[in-house]
């Protein structure tokens, strides 16, 4: 029976065993999805460890997701780029290999939601430059948006992540926020601000306009502040969920053998 699971440290949270599991159940795959809690310094020994318990793969979180990419045998382009797996895949060889899904995720969730999304009707903004970001960004580059308007509190990170994504990545100040909204046609939330327990995300929003396609990757709660005025705007919104659920279509069919659909029942098994 294949195993697999998410990596992390904590792992509670995770969303990830009761999407896998639904699916395992929904497409009637013997297999098991398991949370495994692994400290740092244990994280080598364990990972090397799974594939001779039956593991086929496992997903990877906070705090180890640029730790992995040191241990895994192979690391894909878009994994090296992101500087970070999320996707682990073992082989009958014995290799690990690693993966970056977020990207991916990020993308496929807009064009399952939001199929008149056209990225290259102008440019996108992106309020953050997190981890996250740095998928965000790459993603919305690939998808032909023109120019990628970055701002983040700290400035020095979003000029970080533009030396690394190159020069269709323009970044402004914390306070310049509003005008970058006001440009953009396509908005995005990288920052936890709108969070449960997190302050709430408070730029100035009437650069929203109708046709302007607004999402979140703030998935609790499902409709932020910014989603909420957007709508009120005329904007397409998508919430953050979305990407969550369709990150992880690439681990479950190279484990299992069969590509799961992201559809309200999916939604449903990890809300
Ligand atoms: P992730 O990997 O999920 O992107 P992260 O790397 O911790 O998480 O990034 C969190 C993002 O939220 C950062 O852009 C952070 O801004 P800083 O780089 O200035 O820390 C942003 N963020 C968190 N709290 C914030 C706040 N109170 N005001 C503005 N930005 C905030």
């Amino acid at each position: 029976i294949p195993l697999a699971g998410v990596i992390g440290n904590p792992v509670g949270h995770s969303l990830s065993p009761g999407l896998h599991g639904h699916w395992l159940r929904r497409y009637g795959i013997r297999g098991h999805y398991v949370p495994l809690q692994v400290g740092e310094d244990d994280l080598a020994q364990v990972i090397r460890a799974l594939p001779r318990m039956g593991f086929v793969g496992a997903n990877v979180t906070i705090p180890h997701k640029r730790a992995v990419l040191d241990i895994a045998d192979q690391a894909s382009d878009r994994a090296i780029l992101m500087g970070a797996a999320n996707t682990l895949t073992f082989l009958e060889d014995g290799r690990i290999l690693a993966d970056n899904t977020d990207a991916h995720g990020f993308l496929a969730n807009l064009r399952q939601e939001a199929p008149d999304w056209d990225p290259s009707r102008g440019p996108a903004c992106v309020l953050g430059a997190g981890g996250a970001a740095r998928a965000v960004i790459a993603a919305l580059l690939e998808a032909g948006v023109p120019e990628v308007i970055l701002t983040n509190r700290t400035r020095p990170k979003a000029e970080a992540l533009r030396a690394d994504l190159g020069t269709r990545v323009r970044v402004l100040d914390w306070v310049q926020a509003g005008n970058a909204v006001d440009e953009a046609e396509t908005v995005v939330n990288t920052t936890s601000l709108g969070m449960e327990g997190q302050p709430e995300l408070r730029v100035p929003l009437d650069g929203l306009r109708p046709g302007k396609l607004v999402t979140d990757i703030v998935y609790a709660p499902l409709r932020t502040r910014l989603l909420r005025v957007a709508e009120d705007e005329g904007c397409t919104t998508v919430d953050g969920l979305g990407m969550l659920l369709h990150q992880a279509v690439p681990g479950f069919e190279r484990w299992f053998g069969k590509r799961p659909e992201v559809d309200r029942e999916a939604r449903d098994a990890v809300l």
